[in-house]
Order: C-alpha cells, then sequence, then structure tokens
C-alpha cells in the first residue's frame, strides 16, 4: 500500500502491473527528453541577436520538425497499445470474483463455490484497531489465492463505482446494468488495499476494497468453511 512521501506508483503485485510500471517509466523518460529539448530552446531564445535579416524559409528544418515528433509518439503509441491488448487478455482462470458496487459499501460473490456471497464495509475509525489502517481496512476482506489467474466481474447495484487496486494494475467501473470483465494474477502474499475510484456520492472514499492474497491452500480451507457455514 501507499504510504506517507510515496509519490510515485505503489510496487507491483501482478505481472501486469509490472508492465504498466515499465511502460510509465519509458513515458516519462520521453517526456523528459523533449522538455529538456524545448527548454534549451526556448532558453537559447533570449540570447538571439537576429543576425539572419534575410532568412525567410526553411523546408529542410521544418520537414525534419514535423515528422520527428510523429516518428516520437509512434515510440509511446505502440507499447502503449501492446498493454492495452496484454490487459485485456483472459487467460483460463481459475476463480472467479464478482464485486457489486452499493452506496457506500461493495459486496462479493464467489459463483464458482456455492455462490459464497458477503458485504464489505469500512471500519469507522473510532472502531479501528491499532495496527489497522484508518479509513482503508474493511470488516470482510477478500481472500484470494496467489499464483493464480484470476477474474473478476464488476458490476453495481445504484450508482457508477470503480473498484480499484492500484499494486495490481486493476480498474474497473461498477455500471449499473453492465457487467464489466478484468482479471489479474497476484504473485506474492499480502495485503493489498484499494478504493472506489468513480465519485458516488457524499461516502465515495469510505468503501475502500481489501484483498488478502494467500496460498493456494488456505484459500481453499477459507472457502470450505464459508460453503459449509452458509
Ligand atoms: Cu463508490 Cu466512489
Amino acid at each position: 500500500m501507499s504510504t506517507w512521501a510515496n509519490l510515485g506508483l505503489q510496487d507491483s503485485a501482478s505481472p501486469l502491473m509490472e508492465q504498466l510500471i515499465f511502460f510509465h517509466d519509458h513515458a516519462l523518460l520521453i517526456l523528459v527528453m523533449i522538455t529538456v529539448l524545448v527548454g534549451y530552446l526556448m532558453f537559447m531564445l533570449f540570447f538571439n541577436n537576429y543576425i539572419n535579416r534575410f532568412l525567410l524559409h526553411g523546408q529542410l528544418i521544418e520537414m525534419i520538425w514535423t515528422i520527428l515528433p510523429a516518428i516520437i509518439l509512434l515510440f509511446i503509441a505502440f507499447p502503449s497499445l501492446r498493454l492495452l491488448y496484454l490487459l485485456d487478455e483472459i487467460n483460463e482462470p481459475s476463480v472467479t470474483l464478482k464485486s457489486i458496487g452499493h452506496q457506500w459499501y461493495w459486496s462479493y460473490e464467489y459463483s464458482d463455490f456455492n455462490n459464497v456471497e458477503f458485504d464489505s464495509y469500512m471500519i469507522p475509525t473510532n472502531e479501528i484497531s491499532t495496527d489497522g489502517f484508518r479509513l482503508l481496512d474493511v470488516d470482510n476482506r477478500i481472500v484470494l489465492p496467489m499464483n493464480s489467474q484470476i477474474r473478476i466481474l464488476v458490476t453495481a447495484a445504484d450508482v457508477i463505482h470503480s473498484w480499484t487496486i492500484p499494486a495490481l494494475g486493476v480498474k474497473v467501473d461498477g455500471t449499473p446494468g453492465r457487467l464489466n470483465q478484468t482479471n489479474f494474477f497476484i504473485n506474492r502474499p499480502g495485503l493489498f488495499y484499494g478504493q472506489c475510484s468513480e465519485i458516488c456520492g457524499a461516502n465515495h472514499s469510505f468503501m475502500p476494497i481489501v484483498i488478502e492474497s494467500v496460498p493456494v491452500n488456505y484459500f481453499i480451507k477459507w472457502i470450505s468453511n464459508n460453503v459449509n457455514s452458509s
């Protein structure tokens, strides 16, 4: 999760987020190079002493500074498209989780396992434990197996919400009347925090998401306990 003074991206916990970080760094490098070049040229304009009295046109330089930016943009466009299609790829998921946005909490359904379902509310500040994270922890966490392809279906019951987990590179809108799909692969155990990122009303800031990533055998134990109790 993100803590104090972390202005960059969170450490990735999935291969797709890793690719997103690589692309971010690649695009940022190109941006810095353009900014430095343009900044240098603008700075040097202050020292122009207007000696070329008869300079009226320059066909060659205009050709260069028209075509060169187009070529530079291709170096961003192609990796961007590659990433876009990579994010859309569904690769034989072993677990499907359905999450439904409500004003203002999430509810989850494990439709592969006798439709285990539960609501997930933020823990209010006056009830949080001393080792808990304020405005980020929930009463019922999503438990998911690590090292497995997971499909996530997102929808909403009232207004548009957005199911977002930065460390996994997942951000999907939950829209009433629609069922959106994405997938991810968690490559380490741990807690992964996220928040709704669609302005959905007064308590938009208070419907966080917590994923508990555990080894597969722990997940099977957890889900079988829940199937039996429901
Ligand atoms: Cu739900 Cu913002």
